[in-house]
């Protein structure tokens, strides 16, 4: 026999029992985003791989290791997005949206990353990102910070999650304090592991990420970032600051923390997770004010962010913080059992629809016996199961029988049964 084809390793299937747990998260993300004003811009999950060589960096992980490139059948060389920054600012150039104006974006879809699978990260993975173009000022880095932190609000996350911030300073500023970095780090090769040894060549700010404890405590006497700032990025970062105080958003100073994409300067971010084991940043971004030039546009400063929705759907999940009603899909469960009674149980589901769209109302279909509909609608997570035998359809009434139990079973006319609903399903 033929061996199944299963899913590419790393991506991963959406279940129908954990869709309204997406669909929850989503929901609330939407809400809030629209609470600021935000609007979604849709990209393509292709794009030419130019585009990200260009705006990610040649020497990151994500495009020296990480990315999907194939050659089209025009020859052409194609890259499935490793994320959404590049894609939005391309697509924002192309139809004129940063002209003279400013925008607030959102966009959410699938990220492909060649990484190695584990939990929390996927080949395949879902971001919900924010895009903000044309104000210079901390305000707007302010702003993407607070409306994240609102977020967590909603979710019930403020007390699982930490803010990560610091200031990579202006390209000059962090030229110098890499030239400084690069000659602190090579009087001490001898002591770096491999992979930091690979990057003071190529990217030696990344070094400062990593987690070999021999190079941790060799960068314990490195020159600091901060003592290389000009002085408008440390105003600007302390404005910012300064509003996250006074909003009672609380962080942590990381000097550290420096991302693993090129295009930040100043600030940057991480909300950071102790629960979920290594992957634990679970939204990150910062500012780009050079991306747009360094894109063919006009200079354009700009701020923004992506979360990812799985690690997001896990911490939920591990902090049991769904609430019980986003998984429940269904309000009212129709029988019908007899002559005609397919039929009845239809047209009736289906006035109930027309009188009372917000209700969820599901149909058995298929037949069976009365018992063996009543165990499927105890197993849909109904409120209300509406019967129709026989009797039922030949007086014009249904029969409600409440399937958590609290009220006793009872017989209404068809005509009334919209109304019922209406006013007991909570
Ligand atoms: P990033 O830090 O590469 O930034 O990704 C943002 C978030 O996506 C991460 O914090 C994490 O939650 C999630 N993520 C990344 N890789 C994986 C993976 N392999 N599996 C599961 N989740 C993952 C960016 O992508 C920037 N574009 C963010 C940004 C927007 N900066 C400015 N604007």
């Amino acid at each position: 026999m033929a061996k199944n084809i299963q899913a590419i390793r790393g991506m991963n299937d959406v279940l129908p029992a954990q869709s309204p747990v997406w669909q929850y998260l989503e929901g609330t993300v939407k809400d809030v985003l629209a609470g600021y004003g935000y609007d979604e811009i849709r990209m393509p999950i292709l794009e030419q791989t130019a585009l990200f060589k260009r705006s990610i960096g040649e020497v990151t992980d994500i495009v020296e290791k990480e990315m999907y490139t194939f050659e089209d059948r025009n020859g052409d060389s194609l890259t499935l997005r490793p994320e959404g920054t590049a894609s939005c600012v391309r697509a924002c150039e192309e139809h004129g949206l940063l002209y003279n104006q400013t925008q607030r974006l959102w966009y959410t879809g699938p990220m492909f990353r060649h990484e190695r699978p584990q939990k929390g990260r996927y080949r395949q993975f879902f971001q919900i990102g924010v895009e903000t173009f044309g104000m210079a000022t901390p305000d707007i880095d302010a702003e993407v910070i607070l409306m994240t932190a609102r977020l967590w609000q909603f979710l019930g996350l403020s007390d699982s999650v930490t803010l990560q911030l610091n200031t990579l300073g202006s390209n000059e500023a962090r030229a110098r304090y890499r030239d400084a970095l690069v000659e602190f780090l090579s009087e001490r090769k001898d002591q770096l592991d491999e992979d930091s040894l690979r990057r003071l060549e190529t990217n030696p700010l990344r070094v400062l990420d990593s987690k070999d404890p021999q190079t941790q405590a060799v960068l314990v006497g490195a020159p600091e970032l901060h003592d290389y700032l000009d002085d408008e990025s440390r105003e600007h970062f302390a404005t910012l600051r300064d509003i996250l105080d006074s909003a009672g958003v609380k962080y942590e100073i990381n000097q550290r923390l420096v991302r693993g994409l090129d295009y930040y300067c100043k600030t940057v971010f991480e909300w950071v997770t102790d629960k979920l084991g290594a992957q634990g940043t679970v939204c990150a971004g910062g500012r780009y004010d050079g991306l747009v030039e360094q894109l063919g546009g006009k200079p354009t400063p700009a701020v923004g962010f992506a979360m990812g929705v799985e690690r997001l759907i896990l911490l939920l999940e591990t902090l049991e913080l769904i609430p019980a009603e986003v998984l429940q899909t269904i309000d009212v469960y129709v029988c019908g059992v007899g002559v005609g009674a397919d039929k009845a149980a239809l047209l009736l589901s289906d006035r109930i629809r027309g009188e009372h769209p917000w209700l969820r109302v599901q149909t058995h279909c298929g037949g069976g016996s009365f018992k063996s509909q009543m165990k499927k609608a105890d197993k849909s997570g109904a409120h209300f199961a509406l019967l129709l035998g026989e009797s039922e359809i030949a007086d014009g009434n249904v029969t409600v029988k409440d399937m958590r139990g609290g009220a006793d079973q009872q017989t209404l006319a068809q005509a009334d049964v919209s109304a019922w609903l209406a006013e007991h399903v909570n």
